[in-house]
Formats: C-alpha cells, sequence, structure tokens
C-alpha cells in the first residue's frame, strides 16, 4: 500500500465498525459494499478484517488467507503499510484476516483495553476511513475495534430473533464508551436482508418504532445477486449497481455519510464526497475492470484482485515480503438444499416466535431507552 499523503500531520481516519452480536446479518457484506461505496465517492478506504473466518478478505478474492493482516499489525509485528493490499477498487485497501487471528484472539485481550491502539496502529497509512468487519461475538477482536472507533453501524436482519443480538450489542457499544472509549459513537441501524422473511416487515416495524431517528432511511433487501457477487468474490455495489441490494448499498453509503457529517464531532469529518453520478460511473467502470478480469480466469491473472503492496517509493515489493505469493482464487459457496417441508416448519416457526419475539422487543427496548 502507498503512503497515502506526505504532510507532517495527517489527521486520524474515521473509523467505523460494523457489529452486530448476532451472527449472519450482513455485516460483512455491509462492511465490504460500504468500503468500496465510500471508494467510489472518492475517499481512500481501509477496509479490516478482524473475523477469524475472514469472510471479508476472501470476498475481496483473496484466498487462502495470507500470513500477514490485521493480526499481525495490532501486535506491532508488522505495519499497516506493508500488510495493506491492494485491491481491484482504486483507493480501497483491504488489511485481511490471517490464520493467526484465528488461533490468537486471546492475544488481542490487552488491545481490547487500550483505547486507540488500532487506531495508532493504522495512523501511517494516511486513509480518510477505515472500515472494521468485526466477527459475530464480543471477542477481543471486536474490543479491540470499539476502543478505537468512532462510530459503529449496526445491520440487523429482522428475523424473529433480531431484539437479542441487538439489545446485546448495545450493553456491548454503551460498556466500551463508559470504560474506554468515549468517542465511540452510532453510526446507525441498517436493516439488512429485508422482505425474505414473511414476519419480517412486523420486526423492521417494531425497531424503527422503538429505535426511531437510528434506523436508516434505507435498507437492504433480499437480492439473489448478493450471493451472485459472493462467488464471484464483487461486492454487489460493483457487480450489480444499479440493481436492488447495489443501488441500496449505494443509498446506504450516502447515509452514513450524511450521518457523520451531522455528527461533527472528532473523529467523523470527511471532505466532501463526489456526486453521486460520479460514483455510480466509478462502480459502473470497476464491474467492467473486475468482472473482465475474473472472467479471465482467477488464477491465472492473479494480479487483479492483490497486487503487491507498494514501497514508500512506489515500487512493488515481492510477495513474498508478505508472506503470501500464491494465486488469487475464488471458491464456489456451499449450496445446501433445504426441502420443502422442512421449509415449512421452519415458516411456522418463526411466524409464532415472532410475535413472542416482537412483544419482548417492545419490553426489553422500553426498559434500556425508556
Ligand atoms: N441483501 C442480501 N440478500 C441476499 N443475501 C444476502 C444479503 N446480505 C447478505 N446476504 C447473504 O447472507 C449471508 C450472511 O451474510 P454475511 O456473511 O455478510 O453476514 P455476517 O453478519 O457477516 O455473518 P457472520 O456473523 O458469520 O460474520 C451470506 O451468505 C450473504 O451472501
Ligand atoms: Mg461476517
Amino acid at each position: 500500500m502507498a503512503k497515502a499523503k506526505s504532510i507532517a500531520v495527517i489527521p486520524p481516519p474515521v473509523m467505523v465498525a460494523v457489529f452486530n452480536q448476532k451472527g449472519g446479518v450482513a455485516k460483512t457484506t455491509t462492511a465490504c459494499n460500504l468500503a468500496v461505496g465510500l471508494g467510489a465517492f472518492g475517499y481512500r478506504v481501509l477496509l479490516v478484517d478482524l473475523d477469524t473466518q475472514g469472510n471479508a478478505t476472501s470476498s475481496f478474492g483473496v484466498s487462502p488467507l495470507p500470513a500477514t493482516g490485521a493480526f499481525e499489525v495490532i501486535t506491532g509485528r508488522a505495519k499497516a503499510l506493508e500488510a495493506a493490499l491492494d485491491t481491484a477498487y482504486d483507493g480501497v485497501w483491504l488489511l485481511p484476516a490471517t490464520a493467526s487471528l484465528r488461533d490468537n484472539d486471546h492475544l488481542l485481550a490487552h488491545a481490547g483495553r487500550r483505547r486507540g491502539l488500532l487506531e495508532t496502529r493504522l495512523a501511517d497509512t494516511g486513509v480518510d476511513v477505515v472500515v472494521v468487519d468485526c466477527p459475530p461475538a464480543l471477542a477481543a477482536a471486536t474490543s479491540t475495534a470499539l476502543a478505537s472507533a468512532s462510530a459503529v453501524l449496526m445491520p440487523v436482519r429482522p428475523d424473529p430473533y433480531a431484539h437479542e443480538g441487538l439489545v446485546n450489542t448495545w450493553y456491548e457499544i454503551k460498556r466500551i464508551r463508559e470504560a474506554i472509549n468515549v468517542q465511540l459513537g452510532v453510526a446507525g441501524i441498517l436493516l439488512t436482508m429485508t422482505g425474505s422473511e414473511p414476519t419480517g416487515d412486523d420486526v423492521a416495524r417494531v425497531i424503527r418504532a422503538e429505535f426511531g431517528e437510528q434506523v436508516y432511511a434505507v435498507d437492504i433487501p433480499t437480492d439473489p445477486k448478493v450471493a451472485e457477487a459472493a462467488q464471484m468474490a464483487l461486492p454487489v455495489a460493483v457487480l450489480d449497481p444499479d440493481g436492488l441490494a447495489g443501488r441500496a448499498y449505494v443509498d446506504a453509503t450516502e447515509e452514513v455519510l450524511r450521518r457523520l457529517a451531522r455528527q461533527n464531532r472528532q473523529g467523523t469529518q470527511l471532505p466532501p464526497p463526489l456526486g453521486r453520478d460520479e460514483a455510480l460511473n466509478r462502480l459502473r467502470g470497476w464491474r467492467a475492470t473486475a468482472h473482465g478480469a475474473l472472467l479471465r480466469r482467477p488464477d491465472a491473472s492473479p494480479g487483479w484482485a492483490k497486487r503487491a503492496p507498494l514501497d514508500d517509493d512506489g515500487d512493488e515489493d515481492e510477495a513474498d515480503d508478505h508472506g503470501y505469493s500464491g494465486p488469487v482464487t475464488v471458491e464456489a459457496a456451499a449450496v445446501t438444499p433445504v426441502t420443502t417441508g422442512r421449509r415449512l416448519v421452519a415458516l411456522l416457526l418463526a411466524a409464532f416466535a415472532a410475535g413472542m419475539a416482537a412483544e419482548a422487543l417492545s419490553g426489553v427496548l422500553r426498559r434500556l431507552f425508556g
């Protein structure tokens, strides 16, 4: 990764942590699309993969996990400028997950208790925004992100059990704000994968009623293009910027920017973005190049998604220096067929649980905020 600015004083980046304690709510999908969305609007963005699953890393076509990445940077074993990988999208870099993150989460316990450590480690990258993909747990990696973040964006899938994740997530944010990071703000609640469950509209209505302004006006609809994009290791905003989910992520990116601008406090200030039309054109352009590169077979063109990081002098480093030399591969996701009978039973159970969950959600949230 080339250093962004050569001026002596670089303002710290705005850091948005994408977090919900609940699994499978589109944290990674949101983090990746927000990162490219912000890149399309003209910002220099670093996406940090702090999830041991490494899904954000593979979403950018980097597979297997490299040897140097977020864990090594946080623990001081590598510099962010060396470990961050260039992506196919101008101005967007990836600090990948590594196997060490999977095996040594406990070694981040110290980082999770220290205000601003991640921010310090990323300071010399000179990017405008850092987007962090957090794991679905209150792990040390999550605390490390929240101890530095300016704001948390919470994707919530409005299923019958959404309230539990939301309440736990809210408690965790509150605890970290009080104990470690007073700067930690909320970048809002983004409803994801809407329209996929019969009870989803009711749950979404309850969440909107309880959280009011905190919930984004735009929601991300369920769209088969998201899975298609994931299989191709492309963010849906790149594969299909004019489609349902792609366009919704562009809208959500703009809403994130408006919310950060409104907060207008230290850690949330950014220069003005490019116009929407220009951003959409950039995404369409990326689709043409990234998609074209993929069609040329990823293993035949390892440079399409990951180029070797640049030295400060702009030379490409040997990939070996960073412990990553393998070709970029994209593995098709396994599709598990679900029988019609199982779907029906699941549907009935979900409908039953939704009634109970909506009621419980109102009570818990009233106690929390009222
Ligand atoms: N809008 C959408 N429409 C359809 N499928 C979606 C949508 N958003 C996400 N998905 C799919 O839902 C699954 C879970 O998404 P994702 O991995 O982003 O969730 P997550 O919260 O990061 O999961 P985890 O908690 O395991 O980290 C993925 O298969 C993804 O492709
Ligand atoms: Mg994830």
